[in-house]
């Protein structure tokens, strides 16, 4: 599935931009995560979604020993050389660019040079994965340049490499593998301690998960990011003094909780309980949308929500009152934050008819409360990065 106008912008603003037609376009989408929050870096469960809102980058290859990189969303510009170590590039975006790109020459990897022209309809900070779509992206784009390709797994974790060393954040693997290895009609349940993916079909009926950007900057590189994966594996550290044969938070089940809360303290005890019943209730929304229980799919996601803010801590103010304007409405299953939290976006599942209420709802009862709006839109779920030719 393409977007519309994407592909037909980034043509044209290539072409104005560098002087010339690009050879190829690559399209790298985002994702909502439907369920399985803060899990990824814990050996957990996720279920995240392909969305039709997409970094797309045009492309062509050059004699010069550089990759010159234009981004239309910051309309700011680099140049990476070739073969050298990459100097300090202050763009927020630039570490996600030029870790991809160093990561592969430190891999051995001969890059070609190239222009790539980066833009699309992903928002960034939004909690939608525009990190991961970039790099992803612009992974696929100089591989692609050379004749060479990435198994979904080998990309996603070379990708989740680069962002960890070069943009210092201390992502797990979620994003990276839904934006290679997606599929139309389908959520991903991701198994994070393997990397082993099932595809899940996405039978809503006629139910649509709705998008509703808060417009409160997200920034998963930040402290409190941070702070909760180090809460996770000081829990870890802790239950494998008194149990050694837990070798991920993954191992720690609902009947051994109370156990195991003998031993935590009051911060590591409901980070703990957050990741265990967080994998359960993945595993409950797959069965779900099995039997296309929508019902009991809405209320996993609300509880996950709940779960998210008061054991978890990751919501914020802005975030809760857009889960109870949207719960408030008729025609909503249930709503959750998606993404790293403190801000970005909530996601709603809700009946096709009931769409445009939601949006009333939240413009009325959320814009003017705080310094920014709310942005709501509907997604559908699209494929993994891919790679279409331009010459033809
Ligand atoms: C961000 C990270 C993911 C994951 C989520 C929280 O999106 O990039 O790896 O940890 O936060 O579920």
């Amino acid at each position: 599935m393409v977007d519309a106008q994407f592909p037909r912008d980034a043509v044209t603003a290539f072409a104005e931009q560098f002087g010339l037609s690009p050879e190829f376009l690559v399209r790298a989408p985002g994702r909502i995560n439907l369920i399985g929050e803060h899990t990824d870096y814990t050996g957990g469960l996720v279920l995240p979604m392909a969305i039709d809102r997409a970094v797309w980058i045009a492309a062509r290859t050059t004699d010069m020993p550089a990759v010159e990189v234009y981004s239309a969303h910051f309309d700011q510009s680099l140049t990476y050389q070739l073969g050298k170590e990459p100097d300090d590039f202050s763009e927020p975006w630039a570490p996600y660019v030029v870790g991809v790109l160093a990561l592969l020459e430190r891999q051995g990897i001969k890059l070609h040079g190239c222009r790539l022209l980066i833009g699309g309809d992903l928002p960034p900070g939004a909690g939608l994965a525009s990190s991961a779509a970039l790099e992803v992206g612009v992974a696929k784009a100089v591989l692609h340049a050379i004749g060479q390709k990435r198994s979904p797994v080998g990309l996603a974790t070379l990708c989740r490499q680069a962002e960890q060393e070069y943009a210092k954040s201390p992502c797990g693997i979620m994003d990276q593998m839904c934006c290679t290895s997606a599929q139309a009609g389908h959520a991903l349940l991701i198994d994070c301690r393997n990397t082993v993916c099932q595809r899940i079909p996405l039978d809503l009926g006629h139910a649509v998960f709705v998008v509703i950007d808060s417009s409160v900057h997200h920034s998963i590189a930040g402290r409190e990011y941070a702070a909760r994966r180090r809460d996770c594996s000081v829990a870890l550290d802790t239950l494998r003094v008194v149990d050694p044969s837990i070798s991920s938070l993954r191992d720690v089940t609902e009947d051994r909780l109370p156990f195991f809360a003998e031993h935590l303290d009051d911060t590591l005890l409901p980070r703990v309980r957050h990741v265990v019943r967080e994998n359960a209730r993945v595993l409950g929304a797959v069965k779900a949308l099995g039997t296309g229980d929508l019902d009991t799919l809405g209320r996993l996601m609300t509880e996950s929500h709940e779960s998210l803010r008061d054991d978890f801590r990751v919501s914020c103010e802005e975030l809760d009152d857009l889960i109870s304007i949207a719960s408030g409405v008729d025609g909503v299953y249930g709503a959750r934050l998606t993404g790293g939290g403190f801000g970005g976006c909530v996601i709603a599942l809700s009946s096709g008819d009931a769409v445009h209420a939601l949006g009333s709802a939240i413009h009325e009862s959320y814009d003017g409360l705080y310094e920014t709006d709310a942005s709501v839109f509907a997604v559908r779920s699209t494929d993994a990065v891919n790679v279409i030719d331009t010459r033809a």
